[in-house]
């Protein structure tokens, strides 16, 4: 099958679909399909609270209870998750660790205004608003999988644009090497924060390399609609050969830094999460193998691919370091 570049997909191509994806996704309410995934008592982490494969919907469900999919499909010939996977399915520990509940504890969540604020090495700090957002970057549609650390996946049609364009807007200094995200902290609205087994507010990073590289997205939508707040709306970050937890949710502030950021989760846990988090079958996390891994809505296992599938867009970024070493 001839594989197509992600960022050949066409806003067209989505906006044709979305009527048969509107018909599906009406008449099913999957939250019966899914049941919560939280273990024990232990510090829930992305990887923690790994799901049985039972708490997932599967294609093996009943044909009433599966929705229809759409006709859409990624590079590979893989259908799209519909609408419901992707906004009833999270994972926003700043509203909860249950993901089944994120939607609805999130769902009164403030996102206008909202400002993004964008400085440190650089020649042109700027404060961008939502209406610079839509009005500066033209918004474009992305069919990307996203991989969580878990061993879940999905695939999904982004709608946002690339970092490199915010980036080049306020123009990086020489000595920027990394770019640092943080997530709003809030806790009267963002109850979850309080939960103070974590520090607040949540941080991810990347090298600047990686961050200019033009499949790392800051979305704004989904199936062409402006993110639901269980998505990290107004804006968030996709990088989709990493694993899902990079993509930092509901952004304030990014800064261009010298030094590698400290991410929440290297804080949190870090003999079990590094800085790069590139999906890689080879490198199993501490505690399970990331081998395999279950596509949302469909039965039993597939094998997990080095870059989630994007080696020939992002290898370049890699060449000369070891992959075990730098995880
Ligand atoms: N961003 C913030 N601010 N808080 C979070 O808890 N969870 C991460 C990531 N971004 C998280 C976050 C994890 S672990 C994953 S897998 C993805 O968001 C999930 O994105 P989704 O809920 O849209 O599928």
């Amino acid at each position: 099958m001839k594989k197509i570049h992600p960022s050949e997909i066409t806003p067209e191509h989505v906006y044709l679909s979305r009527r048969s994806f509107m018909k599906g996704t009406g008449a099913i309410a999957l939250s019966s399909l899914i049941v919560a995934a939280c273990r024990g008592n232990e510090i829930p982490s992305p990887a923690s609270d790994l799901p049985d494969e039972t708490a997932m919907p599967a294609t093996g469900a009943s044909p009433e209870a599966t929705p229809q999919t759409t006709t859409l499909t990624d590079e590979f010939g893989d259908p799209l998750n519909v609408f419901e996977d992707i906004t009833q399915y999270n994972n926003f520990y700043e509203f909860t660790t249950n993901k089944n509940a994120v939607a609805d504890l999130a769902k009164d969540f403030i996102t206008s205004p909202w400002v993004v604020q964008v400085g440190g090495l650089v020649n042109k700090p700027a404060t961008f608003d939502l209406d610079d957002i839509q009005k500066k970057f033209s918004q474009e549609d992305r069919i990307y999988r996203l991989r969580c650390v878990e061993g879940w996946s999905m695939v999904i049609p982004w709608m946002g644009f690339p970092l490199a364009s915010m980036l080049g807007e306020v123009e990086p200094l020489s000595d920027a090497k990394y770019v640092r995200f943080e997530t709003l902290y809030d806790p009267e609205q963002m109850v979850g924060q309080n939960d103070l087994r974590y520090p607040w507010p949540y941080v991810e990073g990347l090298r600047l390399d990686e961050a200019m590289n033009g499949l790392t997205l800051l979305a704004t939508g989904i199936y062409g609609k402006p993110l639901p707040p269980q998505s990290g709306a107004p804006v968030r970050l996709v990088v989709p050969w990493k694993y899902g937890f990079k993509s930092i949710k509901s952004i304030v502030k990014i800064d261009l830094v010298a030094e590698e950021p400290t991410s929440t989760w290297m804080a949190v846990a870090p003999q079990e999460y590094g800085f790069y988090a590139n999906v890689n079958p080879d490198v199993p996390h501490p505690r399970w193998s990331q081998a395999t891994e279950q596509r949302i809505r469909e039965s039993g296992r597939r094998p997990t691919l080095l870059f989630n599938g994007y080696e020939e867009e992002v290898s370049y970024l890699y060449q000369g370091l070891d992959l075990q070493e730098n995880y």
